[in-house]
């Protein structure tokens, strides 16, 4: 239920998936029992008040990494937005509020989102044309240089009611330098599914390195999106999966389609430079695959898979566990890179690991 108090206090803007909320307030409360408890703004969206200011907590979430937690923004000055000063007079003087904090030419990125009500529910929304049509106006008060692509530091600023949250930041503690976390990617011609945004983010999120050349497993591969972007990065492709692939995907020269459940090729199975996994099945049954794979890597190798969550009938709490439980198994064989549930993941965890087997890396 989305609690439309008024925001008041100096503290952080949390993003999650709006399903996600509970499992994020299970994260928070397991690891700053100490914190007050969320206010949600909007689906999704949270306020948490922080007597010890952003960055020490920021610093934290850095090493606690939630794995719900998708974007983080500090709150550093509220300003009010009256119908007569109007948004871009309480977005100028917020800025000026928080001139100490923008060194001057840095690339700053402006990031403005609102508060709407639709269909009876409170939703946060990006204000692109108030982010372009702003930027002169922040460059001039902070004499930084806008840089909406990769900037250096971030002013994020919310409405919400009469109120404008607003505060800057290093990028690299927002989590991510998208807005909210929603990171977009164009669609492109060939594209086989949605699901190559999930594997672009995560390679992007986690900065896993894939080899230029080498083989890579696609576990779970129909009908070929992965396996699509893998190509794209130079890589030939085992796409191991019962179902049909892609039509795109049949007669290509780099790709060989095992057309089959894993576990029966597993044994035996030809060693591989980076093994994706996007197979839906159970986490459990998926770690142990993975588990068994490993050995097929060379230390070092990257791999990337998704741990399915259950549909419904299961607490916020006993999820969690389950995802905990499924990275710790993982342990023995890789160093788990990060585990996040990412923009572009539906009912799942996207996990990125490093194997830490003994095959030779790609190239030596
Ligand atoms: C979410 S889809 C994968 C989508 C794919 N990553 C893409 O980008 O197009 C899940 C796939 O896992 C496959 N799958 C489920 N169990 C499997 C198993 N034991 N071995 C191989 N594939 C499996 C299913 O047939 C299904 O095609």
């Amino acid at each position: 239920m989305t609690d439309t108090a008024r925001p008041d206090s100096a503290g952080a803007l949390l993003t999650c998936a709006s399903e996600a909320q509970g499992l994020l307030r299970l994260e928070l409360a397991d690891a700053w029992p100490e914190l007050a408890a969320p206010q949600w703004l909007a689906d999704g969206l949270a306020l948490v008040p922080l007597p010890g200011g952003f960055e020490p907590f920021a610093a934290e979430v850095k090493r606690v990494a939630p794995i719900f937690l998708r974007h983080l923004a500090p709150v550093q000055t509220v300003q009010p937005v009256t119908p007569f000063r109007g948004v871009t007079g309480a977005l100028k003087r917020g800025l000026e509020a928080l001139e100490d904090l923008a060194p001057s030419d840095t690339a700053l990125a402006v990031q403005i989102r609102h508060v709407v009500e639709r269909d009876g529910s409170a939703c946060v929304e990006r204000m692109t044309a108030l982010e372009r049509e702003f930027a002169p106006a922040a460059a001039e008060v902070t004499h930084c240089l806008i840089e909406t692509a990769y900037p250096e530091r971030i002013v994020s600023a919310l409405i919400v009611g009469d109120r404008l949250l607003m505060g800057i930041s290093d990028a690299a503690a927002n989590i991510s330098t998208w807005p909210g976390g929603e990171r977009r990617f164009q669609e492109v011609d060939g594209q086989i599914s949605r699901a190559e945004f999930k594997l672009l983010e995560a390679l992007e999120a986690f900065g896993v390195a894939l080899p230029a050349s080498g083989v890579a497993l696609d576990m779970g591969a129909a009908p070929g999106g992965w396996t699509r972007v893998l190509l794209e990065k130079g890589l030939s492709v085992v796409a191991v999966d019962p179902a049909k692939l892609h039509p795109s995907l049949v007669r290509h020269e780099r790709v060989t389609h095992v057309r089959a459940r894993i576990e029966e090729r597993l044994s035996g199975a030809a060693p591989a430079d980076v093994i994706v996994n996007d197979m839906r099945i159970d986490p459990r049954q998926s770690t142990a695959i993975m588990l068994q794979a490993s050995s097929l890597l060379p230390p070092g190798g990257p791999a990337v898979m998704t741990l399915k969550l259950p549909d419904g009938g299961v607490t916020d709490r006993a999820l969690l566990a389950t995802v905990r439980a499924g990275l710790k198994r993982l342990e023995p064989a890789y160093l788990v890179l990060g585990a996040r549930r990412l923009f572009h993941n539906r009912s799942e965890v996207t996990v990125a690991l490093v194997a830490g087997g003994d095959r030779a890396p790609v190239g030596e």
